[in-house]
């Protein structure tokens, strides 16, 4: 299955996400309107709207509440986005300037603030205390990672354990949040929430493993972010990690004072060793794992169109350059 046969699964509710987003983004203020219009209509994959709705149809229960679901998950996961390119001073996001480049700071965090607002009323507006539940905490838990992330900036010592926490925080549990809320919404029995939770965790596992290689080998252009942006914020990835662990000492020495200091001078040194190291090999490898579990979770579900197309979705997860 190719994307374009996964998206015709569920092509009208998807497009009646993005009719919601658009229409969710009204505010009495223009510049709030102006800014969230803005990162909106840039694009993204909205590859987690279309995991809540392709589990909801998966449970034939694909209705107007699920389609309210995915959209307080995709304004979640872009009031991450406004706040994360600040934090990482990234200037490219979904191939235009990023909106701290285009208005500074303070709006992209006030905007952000509002999207995740807005998300909160819709929330309620679907009634329904358990997903209430797995998002609040969710959101909490993608907070602390975050913060997680920035007090290791620079720190060349963190471990692959410690690494694997960070990205289950920042980015595993939004994708978890959104597999296990459309499980329960659709009120599915305990078995499937838990394998459907499962599901979605190990995807975004995978899907952050991907992202954090194709900041070294990805295409600035295909990505639509610049390349090279975690060494410039001194962020301690995978495929660091494993290099440190199998480089020369001289060249342990090198990607340790460029994780240090941050900025983009050793980027070039920084990727001829991780690429002899295999460090790259083992990311995707790392993510192909996660992939793997992600689909054997998948057999509790009934046979149809949709179930084949979230194992493919999983698989789409590693075969992506952006
Ligand atoms: C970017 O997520 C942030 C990460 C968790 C890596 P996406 O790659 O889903 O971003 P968009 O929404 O498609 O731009
Ligand atoms: C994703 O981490 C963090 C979020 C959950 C927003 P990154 O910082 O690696 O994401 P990109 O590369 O900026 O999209
Ligand atoms: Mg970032
Ligand atoms: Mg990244």
């Amino acid at each position: 299955m190719q994307i374009h046969d996964i998206l015709a699964v569920v092509e009208d509710e998807f497009n009646a996400v993005d009719r919601l987003i658009h229409e969710q983004l009204n505010s009495r203020v223009p510049l709030v309107e102006k800014i969230a219009e803005y990162i909106v209509s840039s694009g993204g994959k909205r590859i987690r709207p279309l995991l809540v709705v392709m589990v909801s149809k998966a449970l034939q229960r694909c209705n107007d509440q699920a389609i309210k679901l995915a959209t307080v998950i995709e304004f979640l996961h872009t009031a991450t986005l406004l706040h994360d390119d600040v934090v990482d001073t990234s200037d490219l996001r979904r191939g235009n300037p990023t909106a701290n480049a285009k208005w500074g700071n303070a709006p992209s965090v006030l905007v952000g603030d509002f999207l995740y607002s807005r998300s909160f009323q819709m929330m309620v507006q679907l009634r329904s205390i358990d997903v209430m539940e797995i998002l609040s905490q969710a959101t909490c838990i993608i907070a602390e990672g975050e913060v997680l992330q920035l007090t290791n900036v620079k720190n060349p010592d963190l471990t692959e354990t410690q690494y694997m926490d960070v990205i289950h925080g920042k980015t595993a549990m939004l994708f978890e949040a959104s597999t296990h809320a459309a499980a329960s919404l659709a009120a599915a029995d305990d078995a499937l929430k838990t394998a459907l939770q499962h599901y979605g965790k190990e995807l975004g596992m995978a899907f952050q493993l991907m992202d954090d290689w194709l900041d070294y080998a990805g295409e600035a252009e295909a990505l639509g972010k610049n390349v090279g942006d975690d060494l410039a914020e001194g962020k301690t990835t995978l495929p660091l990690i494993h290099a440190m662990q199998h480089c020369s000492p001289e060249e342990n020495t090198l990607i340790r004072r460029a994780i240090r200091r941050g900025g983009l001078d050793d980027l070039s040194a920084v990727q001829a060793i991780i690429q002899r190291t295999g460090s790259l090999d083992y990311t995707v490898q790392a993510a192909r794992a996660c992939v793997e579990r992600a689909k054997q979770q998948l057999q509790l579900l009934p046979d149809s169109e949709a179930k084949l197309a979230l194992a493919a979705l999983a698989d789409m997860a590693v075969q992506r350059n952006h």
